[in-house]
């Protein structure tokens, strides 16, 4: 036995969460197998990316600083390299970018520009978290690093049923009174109307209206994560947000620069315009608190990073609909392919099924055996071909007979090849019989 320094119960119960690791487990996998199709990540496709326009984003946003904003050479400085203001450089940027893309108003100053939306989910949350009765509900299958940045603050997540429409509504209700019968305080609900991660699901405009009215009713905050609404699949338009459609800011918004412009600059934001009453009388934006609590774990978002992204707007008069033509394009091919290759290889109404998501990156496979990390591994090691366990964005620690598959980070050739391993990998785990998690109840079926 090693010498030990701390128990691991020494440390917050957050580190030996499944939650937290389950990103790390899923690189290391990734790692461990390079030559493995990955239908796991959900990465931009690389290809997209050029070192070359960094400094031409970054020369852009200068100048956008000395001639638009009006700063001296010093002043356009000290704003890239200098710390900075904790609520963002980006954020009028960011709000141009909601009006040309979603129809929405908004006020800058209820924008704080984070390191990336992982972050954004964590000042929330820790706003929200007043007490030991709070707890918050998120539509299952639901963001692992939702669930992750809720443990950081010791907020248990209840899980909503998810459904075909994206969230089901009744049994958001009965969750929410269910809580409140308890003594429990619902701080909001978390929720993905386009092209959820992991699930796919989109939720229609109608949904849209009736969750808001619901949360209205129920007294609900909801918080709405969007990394994935400017990839619908071809043929289908957009809808409006939750946010754009929220006459009574009940809706948090976060936001996430990763698919849409580089997942390396780490900047997302969160538009939080709810009025929070001081105890002073006066009344302040929920994002003026959250800046409080980022001062205190990023100090600000690097503005190195926040000018590479402020650049890339400007590139595009703010449109990230414009800047992401190619990538929409592409995404929406993998898609059709990914889709197209499952319908060739697994039988209509056979045991094997799938989502068909109008946009995004992920599609959902229903298979008749348990799906777990261990089958992940063999899979990397016997098939070479990578996908995620749908159990990792469960929270009960349940089987689940399902899989997550990607098509961001692959081209249609290695789509193929991925589909012909799985396929493989599928039919020989049926061969050698039912795993016996599967044959109870408590194998949970997707979706
Ligand atoms: C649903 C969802 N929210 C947020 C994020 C994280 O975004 P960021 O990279 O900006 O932290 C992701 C990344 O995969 C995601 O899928």
């Amino acid at each position: 036995m090693e010498p030990v320094d701390l128990a691991v119960t020494a440390l917050h119960g957050s580190v030996g969460d499944p939650a937290l690791n389950s990103m790390n487990f899923l690189n290391e996998v990734a790692q461990h197998y390079p030559d493995a199709v990955s239908l796991a990540a959900g990465r931009p496709y690389e290809e997209f990316f050029d070192s070359a326009l960094l400094h031409t984003h970054l020369d852009r946003f200068r100048r956008h600083l000395a001639e638009e904003v009006g700063l001296d050479r010093a002043g356009v400085d000290r704003t890239l390299l200098q710390y900075g203001r904790t609520k963002g450089i980006v954020h009028h940027l960011i709000a141009r970018h909601l009006d040309v893309d979603e129809g929405l108003t908004v006020d800058p100053e209820s924008i704080v520009v984070t390191v990336g939306c992982q972050e954004a989910m964590f000042l929330v949350l820790r706003a929200l978290r007043t007490g030991p009765a709070d707890v918050l509900l998120a539509v299952a299958p639901t963001y692992v690093g939702l669930t992750g940045a809720a443990r950081l603050v010791d907020l248990p997540v209840h899980p909503v049923a998810g459904g075909p429409d994206g969230v089901d509504l009744t049994d958001l209700r009965a969750a929410v009174r269910r809580a409140r019968a308890g003594g429990l305080r619902p701080r909001g609900c978390y929720v993905m109307p386009d092209f959820a991660n992991p699930s796919g699901v989109s939720m229609d405009t109608t949904q849209r209206r009736r969750l808001l009215d619901l949360a209205a009713e129920e007294d609900v905050l909801l918080i709405e994560d969007n990394p994935y609404g400017l990839f619908p699949a071809d043929g289908t338009d957009r809808r409006p947000t939750l946010k754009a459609l929220d006459t009574a800011r009940r809706v948090v918004y976060l936001g996430s620069f990763a698919k849409t412009v580089l997942p390396g600059a780490r900047v997302g934001y969160v538009l939080a315009d709810q009025r929070v009453g001081e105890a002073d009388g006066a009344v302040v934006p929920l994002a003026d608190h959250l800046a409080k609590i980022k001062s205190m774990v990023t100090v600000n978002t690097s503005p190195i990073s926040q000018a590479v992204i402020g650049g890339a707007l400007l590139a595009h008069d703010c449109s990230l609909v414009a800047a992401n033509v190619r990538e929409r394009a592409a995404y929406a091919r993998n898609l059709r392919h990914l889709v197209d290759g499952l319908t060739r290889r697994f039988p209509a109404g056979g045991p094997v099924s799938w989502t068909v998501p109008a946009g995004g990156f992920f599609v959902v496979v229903s298979v008749p055996f348990a799906v777990d990390d261990a089958l992940l591994h063999r899979s990397a090691r016997e098939y070479g071909v990578l996908w995620t366990p749908m159990a990792h964005f469960y929270d009960a620690g349940t089987p689940v007979d399902a899989l997550r598959l990607s098509v961001s980070a692959v081209t249609p050739e290695s789509i193929d090849v991925g589909l012909d391993r799985l396929a493989a990998l599928v039919t020989d785990t049926m061969a050698a019989g039912v795993t016996p998690q599967c044959q109870g109840s408590g194998t949970v079926r997707v979706p």
